[in-house]
């Protein structure tokens, strides 16, 4: 399985550790290869509202020579992880809304993708309290015509992964352990119905 991995988080902290433990766990249960994007590193440069990559190509995205390798990594990719820490009231952090912001010609209204509509995906959460965060990505993917998308949001009440009660670590553990063992291995379903919907409605416009 191709599995290209978008890190939200601007450092190396709780979401990362989750992921990485997410990761070993798709490891488990086969062969796995990864590709890495961290952010905002891997797009520096905020979406500036151009619309050429909707109305012409996404070639012609100002940005394209960070979008490209990305469009053509998550071409090539079997599936989609999104992770991002959860941060305030809008939820995710600004490098993750800047990805899918440049992302957006990958809508449904825009351009369907055969390929997009056989991919799987996954988002992953941390937060104090809040994993309000997969939401909106998930409607983002959703949009895309992915055929599924599955999450796991993690409620730590601390600000540090390792600081959390030995008990509560374990847990968080299984559970991302479970989680990608289940991701591993969810087939293609019937695509959901507002990715169906979308499709045929914009097929007319
Ligand atoms: C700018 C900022 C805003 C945050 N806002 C919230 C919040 O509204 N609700 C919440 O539960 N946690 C909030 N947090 C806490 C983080 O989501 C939490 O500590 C997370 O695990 C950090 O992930 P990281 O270590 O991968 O960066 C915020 C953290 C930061 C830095």
């Amino acid at each position: 399985m191709k599995v290209v991995v978008f890190h939200g988080s601007p450092r190396k902290g709780n979401t990362y550790i989750a992921t990485r433990l997410f990761m070993d766990g798709l490891s488990q249960c086969g062969e796995v290869s990864y590709s890495e994007f961290f952010l905002p590193e891997a797009i520096p440069e905020f979406c500036m509202g151009c619309q050429l990559c909707l109305s012409n190509s996404h070639e012609k995205c100002p940005h394209s020579s960070y979008i490209e390798p990305i469009f053509q990594e998550i071409m090539d990719a079997d599936a989609l992880v999104f992770t991002t820490p959860h941060y305030g009231a809008c939820s995710m952090t600004g490098g993750m809304k800047n990805l899918l912001d440049h992302l957006d010609f990958l809508t449904l209204t825009v351009a369907p993708r055969k390929e997009i509509f056989n991919k799987k995906a996954f988002v992953l959460s941390t937060g104090t309290g809040s994993t309000a965060a997969i939401k909106p990505i998930k409607k983002y993917l959703k949009n895309w015509g992915i055929n599924r998308v599955s999450s796991i949001g993690i409620r730590m009440f601390i600000d540090k992964w390792n600081s959390m009660p030995i008990r509560k670590r374990r847990k968080q553990e299984k559970r991302l352990c479970h989680a990608a063992r289940k991701f591993f291995f969810m087939k293609k379903k019937i695509p959901y119905i507002s990715s169906i919907f979308m499709y045929h409605i914009n097929r007319f416009i």
